[in-house]
């Protein structure tokens, strides 16, 4: 009987997956902010498959230009990011289907120096997608890690070389100014000197042009805001009445973020039946879900400065829409 030839091994793809998986989180997250005087839930609830999937539709609406303009920045730039920085390993947090991930991989494997791709994320349909098609398209060692950036970088592997870490499409700016600057800490620390961060913001522009942007007309972005009462109708037991809870995004020009909210229509009581909590609404009553800050150079500095980081080089699109920040760690 003929032995096979063994086969060049391809890509190596490996997939972590943290302790504390979402739904866990969710129960004490919903506890906390339905029991607040002003209510409110974290993000990362938006993206379970269905949420991603509804994420992946708002980037290709038109009145949603971060990504279309983020991806220009890149295929601008991205060249001369992969040059200047030698990365041979790319860390990117908060990846979801990775796409316009892409084109900086596609600069990096020019350049001859890809050799592993690290995302993580809490949608682990996002994860595992975007891990097998990568290591499949690019024949590169993949690392796909399911968790929350706040708490989870632990599971980051150690670096293979220059790293280059990206947060891109504004997301850093879902968090609040203070666990920005918090999160902005932790992720210095997976940079040794020659590591560098890339991290997409969204400007400070016309208010209308922003509002726009998270009220589309197609209806895509309130579809996304009202997933999350799904999830935790699904997840908790919960009787949230969907259809009774209308999208509300505004631009709060004192705090410079869209705030991002779902309020109710009616009076009634919910009861989560997992947290044996009943929570009354009164018509008008709002529950944050979201908000996403626009930066300016000076909060951007402020903030990178606070977590021990220098911006070596903004860059930006013609129109001044977004900005791509390239951060060093301090010396
Ligand atoms: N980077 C992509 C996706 C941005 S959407 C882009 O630029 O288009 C935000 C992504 O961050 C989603 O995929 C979501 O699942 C993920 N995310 C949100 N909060 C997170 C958290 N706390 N930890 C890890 N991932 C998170
Ligand atoms: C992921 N994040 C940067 C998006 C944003 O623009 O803040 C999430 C989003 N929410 C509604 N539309 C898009």
């Amino acid at each position: 009987m003929s032995v096979p030839e063994p086969v060049a091994l391809a890509a190596d793809v490996r997939l972590s997956v943290a302790d504390a998986p979402v739904p866990r989180t969710l129960a004490d997250d919903v506890l906390d902010g339905l029991t607040a005087p002003f209510r409110e839930l974290p993000p990362k609830h938006l993206y379970d498959d269905r949420g991603s999937a509804l994420f992946a539709e708002i980037c290709e609406l038109p009145e949603y230009y971060p990504t279309r303009t983020e991806r220009s920045i890149l295929v601008a730039h991205a060249g001369d990011v992969a040059r200047a920085t030698g990365a041979v390993e790319l860390v990117e947090l908060g990846a979801g289907y990775a796409t316009k991930t892409r084109v900086l991989l596609d600069a990096m494997a020019a350049e001859g120096t890809l050799r592993r791709f690290v995302p993580l994320d809490v949608s682990a349909i996002t994860v595992e997608a975007c891990s097998a098609a990568i290591a499949t398209e690019y024949g590169t060692d993949v690392h796909g890690i399911v968790g929350d950036f706040l708490a989870d970088l632990d599971l980051v592997p150690d670096p293979v070389g220059p790293r280059l870490v990206a947060m891109l499409g504004g997301t850093i700016g879902n968090l609040p100014p203070g666990s920005r600057r918090h999160a902005l800490r932790r992720i210095a620390r997976l940079l040794d000197a020659d590591g560098r961060l890339l991290l997409g913001v969204d400007l400070v522009k016309d208010p209308a042009v922003i509002e726009a942007a998270y009220n589309d007309g197609a209806g895509v972005t309130s579809a996304f805001n009202r997933n999350v009462l799904r999830v935790v109708n699904r997840e908790l037991g919960a009787d949230f009445p969907v259809a009774e809870y209308e999208h509300v995004a505004f631009f709060d020009r004192e705090r410079e973020w869209i705030d991002i909210r779902l309020r109710a229509t009616r009076e009634h009581v919910v009861h989560v039946e997992a947290l044996d909590l009943r929570v009354p609404f009164v018509a008008g009553q709002d529950l944050r879900t979201e908000i996403s800050s626009k930066f300016t150079p000076a909060r951007l500095r402020g903030d990178l400065a606070a977590a021990g980081l220098r911006l070596e080089r903004l860059l930006t699109d013609p129109a001044g829409l977004f900005g791509l920040a390239l951060c060093a760690p301090r010396e």
